[in-house]
């Protein structure tokens, strides 16, 4: 693409064709109902996420022009309860000699009152060679941002390639720790640590070692935190080969996790890398700790390079639901946080009931909702759902407890994907019970299973009268019980600081 038109600033394009892409946004059947999406043009990752002044702060990565990964901006949001969310505007522009080319991901950590945020500066020299550096923007309580008159980490250390980006900022006892994404010169991706006492000033410390040697080209927006005296790093690797049910996306996300990282050394004794989730579109997790000491994560429901059917409504992408973290034996349990409940309209459920074939039940339907779906006593070969069923769409979610495996099918959800990944994914699952915990909005769902153990998230693409939920079991029977509440409209989709 035009180098011009992909690097255009907001206030390059003329006022008619906001409007006219505003128009297009306003009109597409797949606005989501309840997650944080773009008011216009392409959001990816979720940065900067924090509790400061009373309320959550939750800014992504955006290109408000087109759904191409163009120049990007650091978009703001805001929330007192993590369920309903307002638009706070744009919170950091790339306009200074050191993220011109964009304000690429970071994060966010109050000290002396303000809210400092970490980010990426992305650039290029006059050859268009990379050159990345760590900037600083500082928020206070009134949301007003001014930025550092100068980067905070002005090179690349020794060793290092460009790819050099997305700081993790934390604090510790003397002071602050950042962890920086990074490729090496034998272009492995690796991760490297730095050490503050006042979060300007950042000496390198060095690379963090674990036993990933060879995993991977790049690894992009790593996070490290301790968990229940563990320490768990998660990053997303680029460049792994499929193998089996793993791996399957153009990109992964996924964590290690094991003694806390050894500050003398550097080094992190580990477990396996886990992947975060097993669906189609999940990237860039970020996480934080809130008031309540509580660890919550938040994606971006998308993946690069990868055309979705909202492309030509002028808009593109959203982010997942905020999950809280547990640690059980090396392994991230995912939730959906409690406050998701407030959303919750009126209840319809089936109690307790057997199931031996395809079934569906008056006023259990629909196109933003959750859902807890608990098939108990099974001795079907399979059991499962039919979610945003219509005519011809349907989003299937099995259990083969023949096989012990979980899967999604999203082959005949709707509107395709231009993706070459594939249209089913797969886990492991053993148990003679399942749960599915279900959350739908009108082009997404998560699904959590049996209380987090395993997630899929996905975006799917049916029309808005595929609104069928079916119930089955093959060859045998299974009990049943439901619940289910459509979902009230919890992000708005105005403009600016209200
Ligand atoms: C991940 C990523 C980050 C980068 C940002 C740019 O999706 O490539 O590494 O900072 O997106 O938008």
């Amino acid at each position: 693409m035009d180098r011009e038109l992909k690097y255009r600033r907001l206030e390059q394009a003329p006022p008619e064709e906001i409007a006219e892409l505003r128009k297009r946004v306003k009109e597409s059947d797949w606005r989501q109902t309840y997650h944080i999406q773009p008011l216009t043009g392409l959001l990816n990752d979720p940065n900067g996420f924090t509790y400061y002044a009373g309320e959550y702060h939750l800014f992504y990565q955006w290109f408000p022009l087109g759904t191409y990964h163009g120049l990007k901006y650091w978009y703001h949001t805001a929330s007192k309860d993590l369920a309903y969310w307002r638009n706070a505007g744009i919170a950091i522009e790339p306009n200074e000699p050191y993220d011109s080319l964009g304000a690429y991901s970071g994060s966010g950590i109050v000290k002396d009152g303000k809210l400092h945020l970490m980010y990426t500066g992305n650039t290029r020299d006059e050859d268009w060679n990379r050159r990345p550096y760590q900037c600083m923007a500082v928020m206070d309580a009134d949301g007003y941002i001014t930025k550092l008159d100068k980067p905070l980490i002005d090179h690349v250390p020794e060793g290092y390639t460009e790819h050099f980006r997305d700081p993790k900022v934390w604090k510790v006892e003397d002071g602050y720790r950042c962890i920086i994404g990074a490729q090496r010169k034998d272009l492995a991706g690796t991760a490297v640590l730095y050490k503050s006492t006042d979060l300007i000033n950042w000496l390198f410390a060095g690379e963090l070692k674990t036993e990933l040697k060879d995993f991977g080209y790049m690894w992009e927006c790593p996070d490290y935190f301790e968990l229940n005296g563990q320490g768990v790093f998660i990053f997303c690797p680029q460049g792994l080969e499929a193998e089996g049910d793993h791996f399957r996306n153009i990109y992964q996300s996924g964590y290690i996790s094991g003694m806390p990282l050894n500050w003398e050394t550097l080094e992190f004794e580990h477990g396996v890398f886990q992947e975060l989730d097993r669906g189609f579109d999940y990237y860039a997790p970020q996480t934080m700790e809130d008031e309540q000491g509580r660890r919550i994560l938040v994606a971006w429901m998308g993946q690069p390079e990868i055309g979705y059917p909202t492309d030509t409504h002028g808009w593109a992408h959203c982010l997942t639901l905020p999950r809280t973290l547990e640690l059980r034996n090396g392994k991230l349990i995912q939730k959906p946080v409690e406050e998701l409940r407030k959303l919750r309209g009126e209840q319809a459920g089936v109690q307790d009931t057997l199931i031996s074939e395809t079934k569906s039940y008056n006023g259990i339907e629909g196109t933003a909702y959750e859902m807890i779906c608990e098939f108990e006593a099974i001795d079907a070969e399979a059991v499962g759902l039919e979610i945003r069923a219509g005519h011809t769409e349907r989003t299937v979610i099995r259990y083969d407890a023949a096989l012990g495996k979980i899967t999604m099918d999203r082959s005949a959800s709707g509107e395709r994907i231009d993706s070459d990944y594939g249209t089913v994914r797969s886990c492991r699952l053993d148990g003679e019970n399942v749960k599915f915990h279900l959350f739908v909005d009108t082009s997404s769902v998560e699904l959590f299973i049996n209380d987090g153990e395993e997630v899929f998230t996905s975006r799917i693409f049916p029309q808005s009268g595929s609104r069928g939920i079916y119930f089955f079991a093959n060859n045998g029977s299974s009990g049943l019980k439901v619940a289910k509440w459509d979902l009230a409209h919890a992000v708005n989709d105005r403009e600016g600081k209200d």
